[in-house]
């Protein structure tokens, strides 16, 4: 009951607020593997340029798996962080080889993909195919974080398997793929590291920070 409530709760607030992104047009689930792997060191505002320069240079896995590395890493130029490139263009290639050009459904192969971890996965096949899967990166991570109070180093391996168990926990039936981006859109808007805007927070209400007057502390920061 209360799980569900936060999900109706994140879900209705990212219906009024959620940013219009190019990757948020398409269910394709090659356009939005490319978005998140350009999103995963990359500011958003930086990332929707090169989306569609991309997209519109190699439009489909078959054009991206047959392209130039090279190209492939001129139009990555300025992201940064080239390896992203090369795994995104070897993954390609085997999506080719071992699916015939569609990219897989199941979650155990796009695992098997170069580039590929457990939080990509779970976008690409919540967002691009509403599959129950969680998700967990570092404006989700804070968002947690703080909803349960954690006390321990977020980055620790026993919070890491809280943190995932939570995410996995608080996800709805349906409409993963929405509420796992809302819960992006909330890290990176209102649940912001400094001075997050709980006025406006759809879930102030269930977050045990915000109840025990912890949002500063938590999460723990880095130890130097
Ligand atoms: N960061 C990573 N994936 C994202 C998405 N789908 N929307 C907004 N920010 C993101």
């Amino acid at each position: 009951p209360l799980r569900r409530k936060l999900a109706r709760s994140i879900l209705t607030w990212f219906d009024g607020a959620a940013r219009d992104l190019p990757w948020r047009r398409t269910r394709d689930l090659y356009c939005i593997w490319v978005s998140e792997i350009m999103l995963q060191q990359t500011q958003v505002a930086t990332v929707v340029g090169y989306y569609e320069r991309f997209l519109a240079a190699f439009p489909d896995v078959r054009t991206l798996a047959a392209a130039d590395e090279a190209r492939v890493l001129r139009l990555w130029e300025g992201l940064g962080y080239y390896r992203r490139a090369r795994q995104l263009h070897a993954a390609a290639k085997q999506v080719v080889a071992e699916h015939g050009g569609e990219f897989p459904r199941s979650y155990e192969a796009v695992r098997a993909l170069p580039g590929i971890g457990r939080y990509t996965a779970g976008a690409i096949l919540s967002i691009g195919l509403d599959q129950r899967l969680p998700i967990l990166e570092a404006n989700t991570i804070r968002v947690l974080s703080r909803l349960i109070a954690l006390r321990d180093d977020p980055r620790s391996t026993q919070s890491q398997l809280t943190l995932w168990s939570v995410a996995e926990a608080i996800l709805p039936a349906e409409r993963c793929g929405a509420f796992n981006q809302a819960l992006m859109e909330l890290g990176s808007e209102i649940c912001t590291p400094r001075e997050p805007q709980c006025a406006t927070c759809p879930v102030a209400v269930c977050c045990a920070a915000r109840a025990q007057g912890l949002t500063k502390e938590i999460p723990l920061a880095a130890k130097k």
